[in-house]
């Protein structure tokens, strides 16, 4: 049992390592905390440790606090969104175990745990950058999605967001998700396509802000871990091939910017702005550097699409696409 009472099948000894992570008690702990907590730096910014929790993968994103704020924004976006709801998939009240896969600074699961106090709910992640004070039925833990290990047929919702670029093979996390679903249980993925677009051709091909797309989706395919999944369909895609039915998308625009008559619009765009604005250097850091691009590349791209994001004759937009599917009640 992991500490938020989720069963994890498999090793059980894998199991307790994760509950020592978080537990003063363990006399392991403080090696286990040493080994997640020993960070790789690059050009000064703080990216997760490479250790038996994480394995080898590598995230392209900074663990540290500026990036992480990034994240309180993205969030407060989809609230707004979503008019304040936390999914789409029509969850029953009475949803007893909930996974937040990929939990991050763990906002999405902070406020699920908050509106469900019944459930049980873990966030997993390889960064240890959760907060402490978090609602009782709320547990973290430090876990790769390619290391899977959650019993089959006891989860009654995984909820997954701002995965793009993490993960290799979005077929096989999809069949592990649906596995370890109950029958019945619901699943939704929420992804945003890197690529800015605009519908007045106000963003053009030479533009910073029309390049932002590539960059990670060049350097996601160097990484092996995609970028492109919205436009690809994979989600819908791989639910579809895993088995789910009753799958429903979504696909929706991000303005980038205050630039929309609607108000809510507005306020969206706004928050979008204010996460891209908040650390856009340590967005871009990693695949930049990946990609080869020197100081002075990183240093003039940013400026560029720092100067593009304050005009608001640019009417860029990103897609985004939730995608919610429910595994079969009979198999
Ligand atoms: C862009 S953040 C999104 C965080 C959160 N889901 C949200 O919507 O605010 C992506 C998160 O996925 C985590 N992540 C990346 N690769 C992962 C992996 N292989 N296994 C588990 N978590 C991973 C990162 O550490 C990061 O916290």
């Amino acid at each position: 049992m992991n500490p938020a009472g989720l069963n994890i099948s498999g090793a059980a000894d894998d199991a307790d390592d994760v509950d020592s992570t978080f537990s003063e008690d363990e006399s392991s702990s403080a090696s286990l905390a040493d080994e997640v907590e020993d960070y790789r730096i690059i050009k000064n910014r703080r990216y997760h440790s490479i250790n038996e929790f994480t394995g080898e993968t590598k995230y392209w994103g900074c663990n540290d606090d500026k990036q992480n704020m990034v994240q309180e924004w993205t969030h407060e976006m989809f609230l707004c969104i979503l008019s304040g709801e936390l999914h789409l998939a029509p969850l029953s009240d009475n949803a007893e175990k909930v996974l937040d896969i990929g939990t991050g600074i763990g906002c999405w699961a902070i406020d699920f745990a908050d509106k469900h106090k019944n459930a049980v709910v873990i966030g997993t992640d390889i960064s240890p950058i959760q907060p402490q004070w978090v609602p009782p039925n709320l547990k973290f833990c430090i876990q790769n999605i390619s290391h899977w290990n959650f019993s089959n047929n006891d989860i009654d919702f995984v909820h997954c967001r701002l995965l793009n670029g993490c993960i290799p093979d979005w077929y096989t996390y999809f069949q592990k998700v649906y596995g370890s679903l109950k029958p019945g249980g619901w699943f939704e993925s929420h992804e945003i396509s890197p690529h800015i677009r605009s519908d007045n051709d106000s963003v053009l091909g030479n533009s910073a802000m029309s390049r932002w797309g590539s960059l990670f989706v060049d350097g996601g395919k160097i990484l092996g871990q995609p970028f492109d999944i919205v436009e690809q369909g994979v989600q819908k895609e791989a639910m579809e091939a895993a088995g789910f039915i009753n799958i429903r998308e979504e696909v929706y625009k991000i303005p980038i910017g205050g630039w929309q008559a609607n108000k809510d619009l507005q306020s969206i765009g706004t928050l979008m702005k204010n996460a891209l604005e908040t650390d856009l250097e340590g967005t871009m850091l990693f695949m930049a550097v990946m990609l080869g691009w020197s100081d002075a590349q990183r240093d003039t791209f940013a400026k560029e699409l720092r100067h593009e994001l304050q005009s608001n004759d640019l009417h860029g937009y990103f897609y985004g696409k939730i995608v919610s599917g429910q595994k079969q009640v009979t198999p």
